[in-house]
């Protein structure tokens, strides 16, 4: 069985003369000596060269969905290579208030966002508030009749009724949803009236989401049409088709890329003739395979007959999409690139479960051993941004390699953090 295909490591990955990994000229085994695993590594620039993606397609109309990984550094370096960012609680609107994103720039998301989120949201001064709710729409105008902040810009946040293909959880598109407005059953028409009449808002667009690590294009070019059928009447000046094209996370899986699928975006744009500037939100697609978590392996457990178990530092607390979603990883030595992975093993974390599995049935090296390390790739998309600390372990540290330096951009929690709220 092969080696770690080479698309699922991030652009600046190489192999150096001793086999070992190397990521923007920092080495594997450096990084894990000087920061400890479990690690999460990210290439900045294969960051910056996704978000310049975006930005050539759509402008200042991209917007990173800072639910997929965000830190200060993470929301810096969106804003400074001209994103705006999204974010869908009072929580991701403080960091990246706190990293000094300006707030004209930030989106403001989320289907239940309380009153003193939308406070909190509209004195920072929200560039957008996309609005998910009748309620949501009443709680706008009650803080306007309090004299918070001026008159919103706000996009309606819609339900298309399209079903893309993904998993359930993560699939939003279809009429039985939590999220929006439905266009089918009348009410999404019923929240532009209500928006519009409105004097505590000023409606500017149309938003919808269809889903998240969707594969096929077309189901977005479908989005449009539906989009653009319902919000040609109202001739609004944004229309925001969401993120959530896929990625691929192991062997075989191949995805398109961001200019790919903004093509498909802005060709069923100008099919179906919409004139409104579109706006799209990728999180994933940005962030997930510019990174990789390090472990440890910790404990090999052979059960003749049965399976082999490779138990490394860390597990569900710093990966829950396995446990949640059924999600594929690949898993590879990081000090021996090159060799085939001719065992198969199940990888698993520390914790005290049995479903704490990272990968069911790896490929990995023969005679992986305690105290050798192994790499998950793409795990910079809702791994670090859905860790937990789950039997009090704390959060791994996160690293951004440039140009052969290594900045500590979250350090490992210390067992104290887990003590920071805890009054006695
Ligand atoms: N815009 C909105 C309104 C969203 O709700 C999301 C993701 C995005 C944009 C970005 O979607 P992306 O481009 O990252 O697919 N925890 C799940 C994914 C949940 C996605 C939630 N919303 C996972 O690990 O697969």
């Amino acid at each position: 069985m092969s080696p770690i295909p080479r698309h699922l490591l991030s652009d600046n990955c190489s192999v150096n003369n001793k086999g070992q990994l190397s990521i923007a000229g920092c080495d594997i085994s450096e990084l894990a000596k000087e920061f400890g695993t479990p690690l999460f590594v990210y290439d900045e620039d294969h960051i910056r060269e996704r978000c310049r993606e975006a930005v050539r397609a759509f402008g200042a109309h991209a917007t990173f969905a800072s639910k997929a990984f965000l830190c200060k550094a993470m929301a810096k370096l969106a804003h400074e290579e001209g994103m705006g960012i999204d974010v869908s609680t009072g929580g991701e609107l403080h960091i990246c208030l706190s990293a000094g994103v300006p707030a004209d720039k930030l989106t403001f998301h989320g289907n239940n966002k309380s009153l003193a989120e939308l406070q909190q949201g509209i004195v920072a001064g929200v560039g957008k508030i996309v609005v998910d709710s009748f309620d949501e729409l009443d709680r706008l105008e009650l803080l306007h009749s309090q004299n918070i902040g001026q008159v919103q810009n706000i996009l309606l946040r819609v339900t298309p009724g399209i079903k893309a293909e993904t998993h359930k959880y993560v699939s939003t598109g279809q009429d039985d949803s939590k999220f929006g407005f439905t266009v089918s059953t009348g009410d999404a028409k019923l929240a532009v009236e209500k928006a519009q009449a409105s004097e505590a808002v000023n409606l500017i667009g149309i938003h919808a989401h269809i889903g998240s690590q969707v594969f096929a294009v077309d189901s977005f070019a479908k989005a449009v049409k539906v989009l653009a059928d319902f919000s040609e009447p109202f001739d609004l000046p944004e229309l925001i088709v969401g993120g959530g094209i896929g990625v691929a996370y192991v062997e075989g899986e191949e995805t398109p890329t961001i200019s790919q699928w903004a093509k498909t975006i802005k060709d069923a744009a100008s099919e179906h003739g919409v004139k409104s500037t579109i706006g799209i939100e990728p999180g994933r697609a940005i962030v997930a395979s510019s990174a990789l978590t390090l472990y440890t392996v910790g404990t090999v457990k052979k059960l003749p007959g049965i399976r082999n178990y490779v138990a490394v530092d860390g597990g569900m607390s710093e990966n829950s999409r396995p446990v949640l979603y059924g999600s594929g990883y690949e898993a590879f030595n990081p000090q021996d690139v090159l060799n085939d992975r001719n065992d198969v093993a199940r990888v698993v974390g520390k914790h005290c479960e049995t479903g704490d599995v990272i990968i069911e049935n790896a490929k990995v090296p023969e005679g992986l051993a305690v105290g050798d390390l192994l790499a998950t790739p793409v795990t910079g998309a809702y791994g670090f941004s859905m860790s937990s600390n789950y039997n009090c372990v704390p959060r791994p540290a996160v690293v951004f390699v440039k140009d052969g330096n290594a900045r500590l951009v979250k350090r490992r929690e210390v067992y104290d953090d887990l003590l920071i709220t805890d009054l006695g």
